[in-house]
Formats: C-alpha cells, structure tokens, sequence
C-alpha cells in the first residue's frame, strides 16, 4: 500500500498534457474518461505497490484511458509501458498522440476474435501469446477485460500474465466475481447489467443476446484458474459494488494476484 493520500496523488499526477480521443474512436464504457483513468493509477500505486521506475503491461489497453495518467506517472528514463488490444482504431490513436511523445510507450493491435469488439478478427486469443518477453513485465493490469472473456480466454489470459511476470511482479485485474454473498445481493433485483443469481454453471453473459458484454465467472473458479495458471492473490479480493449498487471501491471487483512461487516467476 502506498503511504501518499489520494488528494496529495491527484495533485501529483492529474495533470496530463496530452490530447484526449474524439468520441467515437473507441467505446470503453460509460463514466468520466479522465477521472476512471486517474482512479484506475491510483489503484495500481495503492493496492499493487506501482513505482514509476517500472514497467507495465496493458491488456486490453483500449484508446488510452490508463496509459494517459501513465505517462506523468511512469518514469520516462526507467518506467515503460506496453499496452495492447483487439480494437486498431484504438490503438493507431495511441501510436499517434501518446508514443509519439512519449518514446517508453507502446502500443500493439493484434487482430484476435471478440464477438462485441472484433468479431471479424483473424487471431483465436486462446492461443495468443502476450507481446512481451518471458518474466519482461513487473506490472500487469487487466482493467474492465476480463468482464468481455469467457473463462477459456481467461485461463489462456491468466497463463500469459505469469509468464510475463517478471520477480516480484503483480497482475491487477477487475472481473465480476460470483459467490454465495453476491448471489444473494443480485437477488436484491437492483444490478444495472442482468446477471442472474440462479444461473447454473460456473459463468455466465450478462446479455445473452450480446455475447462479450459483460461475463461474470465464479470466484471459486476464477482463483483456481489462477492458482493453477500459477498466480495467487496478494490481498483479498476487493469487491465492487456492481451487483447491488452498495458500498464497494469500484463498479466492479478488483484483485491483485502474485506469483504462487515468487523464485520461479516468468517460467513456462
Ligand atoms: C471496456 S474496454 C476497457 C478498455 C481499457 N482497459 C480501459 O479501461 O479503458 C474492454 C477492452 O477489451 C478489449 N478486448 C476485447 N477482447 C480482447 C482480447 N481478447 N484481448 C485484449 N483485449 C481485448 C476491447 O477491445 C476493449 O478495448
């Protein structure tokens, strides 16, 4: 955890000199581009431990919401940031108005299939291998993607952070996580999107008819995937306040996992 208050961050690090995305480049939610930006940072300073001397991985980058705050953030001698994503339109934004003055950052398109944000795409994510080297990252975040994946991809996903995860490294990641209590707080019938508190199985769309907009896995499974992919949690699971509009950090759940044997982070 990080000894700066938020206020004292804000103040810090709000100031970004860069030019935001015209609407329509990129759809990456509702909500306040600049202030879920600067709040995303402030959760990888606070709950992962981020020094700007690292360097971070974006999965799922999208037009730059994190890698904009980043770059007054991030050290720009040691610090270094990749960031990748299904959307080119996104990405070709990000090459032009933020690697282009800040050289420590870069940005990939890679055309793998996603049946909301890439339904043509030539690449299957469950073979896709992470543009990075093998334990090359010592941040990874996942902000707002794992609510697209189905769980297969997530696996594939979960594998690729462990072995991009250098010594020490820290994967943050958002999801909706299901268990008995949130169950029980979605059968309060007040979730903006239709999880179901019954649903069988250990997944589930959010919007049968939309398949990609928004996925909740079992917290149960979801940490046994991790731990076999060979990441444990650094912390407990942070809950958002998604399904019953009460209490919560964020919208959505937030943890931080680490390697399950730090010695042998980065192999496989
Ligand atoms: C809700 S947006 C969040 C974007 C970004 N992380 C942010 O917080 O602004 C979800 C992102 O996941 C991307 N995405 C979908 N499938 C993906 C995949 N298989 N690998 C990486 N990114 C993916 C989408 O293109 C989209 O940019």
């Amino acid at each position: 955890m990080s000894t700066i208050t938020r206020p004292e961050f804000e103040r810090a690090f709000g100031i970004i000199d860069l030019p935001r995305p015209p609407a329509g480049v990129h759809d990456v939610g509702d909500g306040d581009f600049d202030a879920i930006g600067r709040e995303f940072l402030w959760n990888l300073v606070h709950h992962a431990g981020l020094q700007p001397g690292e360097r971070v991985l974006d999965i799922g980058c999208g037009v730059g919401r994190l890698a904009l705050p980043l770059t007054a953030f991030l050290d720009s001698d040691t610090g270094s940031y990749i960031g990748f994503d299904v959307a080119a339109r996104a990405i070709r934004w990000c090459q032009d108005e933020i690697s282009s003055r800040h050289a420590n950052f870069s940005f990939h398109a890679v055309d793998l299939r996603h049946p909301l944000y890439n339904p043509g795409g030539a690449l299957d994510p469950l073979s896709f291998v992470f543009p990075v080297e093998t334990a090359g990252v010592d941040l990874a975040a996942a902000i707002s993607v794992f609510t697209h994946l189905p769980p297969d991809v997530m696996g594939q996903y979960l594998r690729q952070v462990r072995r991009s995860l250098a010594p020490g490294g820290r994967f943050f990641c958002t999801a909706f996580l299901l268990d008995d209590e949130v169950r029980a707080r979605l059968r309060a019938g007040k979730c903006r999107i239709p999880f179901r508190a019954d649903a069988p199985g250990f997944w589930q769309e959010g919007h049968v008819d939309h398949p990609g907009a928004a996925i909740a896995v079992d917290l149960d499974w979801f940490l046994r995937a991790a731990a076999q992919a060979g990441l444990v949690p650094a912390g407990p699971v942070l809950r958002g306040h998604w399904p019953d509009d009460s209490g919560g950090e964020g919208f959505q759940d937030m943890c931080v996992l680490q390697a399950l044997d730090p010695s042998a982070a980065g192999r496989g």
